[in-house]
């Protein structure tokens, strides 16, 4: 069998034998075509593929190819399409939504209206959020599913980095009857993407960083709501418009607080002055 560029191309998008899945059919069929086309256009060499192939595979093994989609913008760009979306539905309104990333584990434990969530071994400056949730009208969310994680002081997240404790900064709030939430924990660092992985090799043939500003990641949600997933920003981190993964927004640019009044301190039974976020959510109806 002698094939040309163009019939072998038709032959690999048409050698199905059943239909498989129409849709993943439809889209590998074009992602072929692209992929083709960059070959042809840029005169690949077998050298260039297998050190390709062979990077794929680290980053497999690695388990980074969410980080690899977060720093192609490829989250962004279905929080974009999704913003679209609703806003031809005429939703305007509603807390701006932001990239998951790829550190979210599921199973987190379940606390009632406050928790503290990072589990005391590490020092830095106390933060307490809280906030309340709420609906499209304006209407508060009793009960509603406040789910937090945040990177620990050294940059890393629990279970992902099993030196911590499980579930360290990791909590599913339930808000009160009132839609209030709140949490304490330490003001979050940035951090970068691992040195000496996959990703970072492909960044630095880039010419790229790899850099996240500091961020809380935050999964709310309540029956009859859509769920919502966004991220804070901290203020005035000098990554804040360099975040590897294109995820801050501005109306996620928190405002913190410092809070020294003896009254307050007392009441979290803290000596030295902490930090403080007011945040609500606000969600669209499901
Ligand atoms: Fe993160």
């Amino acid at each position: 069998m002698e094939y040309t560029v163009k019939t072998l191309l038709k032959e690999v998008n048409s050698s199905y034998k059943h239909p498989g899945d129409e849709r993943i059919r439809a889209i590998s069929e074009h992602l072929i075509e692209q992929m083709y086309n960059t070959i042809v256009k840029f005169d690949v060499s077998h050298d260039e593929m297998w050190a390709f192939l062979k990077w794929m595979n680290e980053l497999g093994k690695a388990n980074q190819a969410g980080l690899l989609a977060a720093g192609l913008g490829i989250e962004r760009l279905l929080d974009i399409l999704a913003d679209e979306k609703e806003k031809q539905k005429g939703i305007t309104t509603g807390t701006a939504r932001a990239i998951e990333g790829p550190l979210y584990v599921p199973g987190a434990p379940l606390e009632k209206k406050f928790a503290r969530i990072d589990d005391g071994t590490q020092k830095g400056e106390v933060l307490i959020m809280e906030g309340d949730v709420f609906g499209p009208n304006g209407e508060r969310i009793p009960h509603a599913l406040v789910e937090v994680w945040l990177a620990d002081q050294e940059g890393t997240y629990s279970i992902i980095n099993p030196a911590q404790t499980p579930y360290n900064n990791r909590r599913k709030i339930e808000a009160d009857e009132k839609g209030h939430y709140g949490f304490r924990t330490l003001v979050p660092p940035g951090y970068s993407v691992p040195k000496d992985s996959p990703t970072q090799k492909v960044l630095d043939l880039l010419g790229r960083e790899g850099n996240r500003p500091a961020h809380i990641h935050f999964m709310v949600s309540a029956p009859g709501y859509e769920q919502l997933t966004t991220q804070i920003n901290m203020p005035g981190d000098k990554y804040i418009d360099e975040d590897f993964a294109f995820a801050t927004r501005d109306p996620l640019i928190v405002t913190v607080e410092k809070v020294n009044d003896p009254k307050m301190l007392a009441q979290y039974d803290l000596k030295e002055p902490y930090a403080h976020i007011k945040f609500n959510f606000t969600l669209h109806q499901g």
